[in-house]
């Protein structure tokens, strides 16, 4: 018999004998990083940046292939005992020497995981990763000029851009409430002393929202520049709205950390018919959300329907997409995502 075969059939004797838990599960939990298991990541180190946000430092386990710049991951991490799913941009430069890699989270009012991140996250916690995904880079060929757009949390795939690397010709227009609310502040001041960018900090409690319409008195080159634009809806919708209008749409890219929702109707009662679980809902809270209160255990992954984390089957009623209006009624084989969709009337879920 081959040394494989053998390994094979050692291995099958393993999960006999550790049935119900399988060898994979033991091996978690003395070498969770090994090759060959579910990604997973340990954090190693926390550093608070604001009041409200802080650097993770994760090491990825040996089956992580790498990001580029401006991209994102989405992590599964334990809180409360429940396995939740989100993604975050990685704020470090492709590369990185120790092979680590870092995400910055802003704590939000009542949100579960980014709260649970920035004050509660320990080093030594292993959690779980997903390869990086997103569209949000600079190309191949490095623009000449470049103008990042970025508003409070928003601020942190262009750093992982800054960092990663250097451009003859950079200009950051970033807003956020306070000088102390400044993610990156002294990176940011960093690089200014070292002439590798130009900023202009907008403290919005005092100066005002920035109004796009006016952006060419602070930069007055900003429509020879390839833009990325990071920040609120209202931000990007603005962003949107002005280089479309000036015939420059393609050279501006965003990225958004929530759907844009346009779209609420008559809700209706949900039933999650696995779990045997009934619940009241609005006709604008994503079933996602419906269901993770009601205790249900639900799949998600980005939150804003771009990942399909969430999707589940759709077996009775019908529900309302947030971000079109459009109705999907259940049929035999209907998958909805659930972060994006919204009930229309009773409906029964497979969860
Ligand atoms: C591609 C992508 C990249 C992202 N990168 C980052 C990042 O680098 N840093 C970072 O801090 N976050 C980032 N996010 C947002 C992040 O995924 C979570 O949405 C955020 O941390 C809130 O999760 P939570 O569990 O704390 O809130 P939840 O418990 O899910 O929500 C709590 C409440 O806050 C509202 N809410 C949810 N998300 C947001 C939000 N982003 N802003 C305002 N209100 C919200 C919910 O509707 C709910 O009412 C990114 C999201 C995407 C899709
Ligand atoms: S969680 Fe990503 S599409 Fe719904």
């Amino acid at each position: 018999m081959t040394s494989a075969a053998l390994r094979s059939r050692a291995w099958k004797l393993l999960e006999l004998v550790t049935t119900p838990l399988l060898p994979s599960d033991y091996l978690d939990l003395v070498s969770p990083l090994r090759a060959g298991a579910d990604l997973r990541g340990r954090i190693e180190a926390v550093h608070p940046e604001t009041p409200d946000a802080a650097t993770i430092v994760i090491r990825p386990g040996r089956g992580w292939r790498g990001h580029r710049a401006g991209q994102y991951i989405r992590i599964g991490i334990d809180v409360d005992g429940v396995r939740l799913w989100r993604a975050y941009s990685v704020t470090s430069p492709a590369n990185r020497a120790d092979g680590r890699i870092t995400i910055t989270v802003k704590a939000i009012p009542d949100g579960k995981v980014s709260n649970h991140l920035v004050r509660d996250a320990k080093p030594g916690t292993v959690i779980q990763l997903d390869q990086a995904c997103g569209d949000f880079v600079l190309p191949e060929t490095k623009p000449a000029k470049v103008l990042y757009l970025t508003a409070g949390s928003g601020i942190t795939p262009a750093m992982g851009m800054l960092r990663d690397a250097e451009l003859d010709d950079v200009v950051m227009v970033h807003s956020a409430p306070r000088k102390e609310d400044v993610i990156f502040r002294n990176d940011l001041h960093d690089l200014v002393a070292d002439k590798k960018l130009r900023l202009v900090e907008l403290h919005t409690d005092t100066d005002g929202m920035l109004d796009v319409a006016r952006l060419h008195e602070l930069v007055p080159d900003w429509a020879e520049r390839e833009t990325w634009a990071c920040g609120p809806a209202g931000l990007l919708d603005a962003a949107e709205e002005h280089w479309t209008a000036h015939g420059l749409a393609d050279s501006l890219h965003t990225e958004r950390f929530r759907p844009s929702v346009v779209v609420a109707g008559d809700g209706g009662e949900v039933t999650f018919s696995t779990t045997g679980t009934t619940v009241e809902a609005d006709g604008a809270t994503p079933l996602l959300d419906v269901g993770e209160e009601a205790g249900v255990l639900m799949p998600s992954g980005c939150r804003m329907g771009i990942c399909f984390g969430c999707v589940t089957p759709l077996k009775a009623g019908a529900v309302r997409d947030l971000r079109t209006g459009e109705i999907t009624e259940a049929e035999p084989g209907v998958l909805i995502q659930t972060c994006v969709s919204a009930a229309a009337g009773p409906c029964d879920l497979e969860r």
